[in-house]
């Protein structure tokens, strides 16, 4: 696993956004794993500025997200389908039938996350997984104690992160649907490589465990450590537990300049 401490939030987006850009231009077709919440807003807003400013092309880009609510519809400003059109496919020139997010109002659910997941394959698998990390070290909404081999499929949110996400939902957590689909724990872990975000002290506890503890289904997050390519850039509050020195942003240009 590697992990690059970044002073703040705003170098953390701006790093990662350099990488998502870096694959882009190799591969123009390339198939990117998305996530919704608070983090990736930065790097969605510096991607933007590079597709304006630098021309950064999503004409063949290919997404998949992670997870959405079940039951609200798409419509809905807090459904997932609202976020990523909302804070970045409206703003890029990505062709609307390569956006793939599941389907939370889908006649039969369970078909659907089956089909979600031979969707994936049809397309060669994700070349780079987005993700954040939950408080209690959920990837998705992979939430304590799902399978580490887990596929798409519906999970009972926990009350923890409702009661996060009640801030979206005019603060009352009986507004946070109970369901949603997600890729399981086994789906994240076929990404080719896999890139975690997480910026502020809230998220230093999720991180030291995450990074520097068990491989445990407690902490989802924890399973990364068995994959061979994940990334994950935290910025100094987010990195306030971490015991081993990691890389810094300077080693990581460094490393990158040398072999990359
Ligand atoms: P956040 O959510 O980026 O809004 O902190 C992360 C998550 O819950 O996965």
């Amino acid at each position: 696993m590697r992990v690059i401490k970044v002073k703040d939030y705003e170098r953390l987006s701006k790093l990662a956004a350099k990488i998502v850009a870096t694959l882009i231009r190799e591969k123009p077709d390339a198939v990117l794993g998305l996530a919704t919440g608070n983090t990736p807003l930065g790097l969605y807003r510096e991607l933007i500025r590079m597709h304006k400013e630098e021309g950064l092309d999503f004409s063949r880009v290919v997404t998949f997200n992670l997870d959405e609510y079940i039951g609200l519809p798409k419509n809905h400003p807090q459904s997932y389908h609202h976020f990523m059109w909302e804070n970045f496919f409206h703003h890029v020139n990505i062709n609307p039938s390569n956006v793939h997010i599941p389907d939370g109002n889908a006649p039969n659910i369970r078909q659907h996350c089956d089909w979600y997941e031979a969707r994936i394959r049809k397309f060669g698998g994700i070349d780079l997984q987005i993700l954040g990390i939950g408080r209690d070290g959920h990837i998705g909404f992979n939430e304590p104690g799902s399978s580490l081999g887990s596929r798409t499929r519906i999970k009972t949110l926990l009350e923890v992160t409702r009661r996060d996400n009640a801030r979206f939902f005019d603060g009352k957590i009986e507004n946070v649907p109970k369901y949603a689909i997600t890729m399981g724990i086994g789906t994240i872990l076929d990404a080719k490589a896999i890139l975690l975000l997480a910026s502020g002290e809230s998220k230093a506890d999720a991180i030291k465990k995450a990074v520097e503890g068990p491989i445990t289904a407690m902490v989802p997050a924890s399973v990364l450590q068995l994959h061979r390519d994940t990334t994950v850039i935290v910025d100094e509050a987010a990195a306030k537990y971490l015991e081993l020195p990691w890389e810094t942003e300077e080693d990581y240009e460094r490393v990158e300049s040398l072999f990359g």
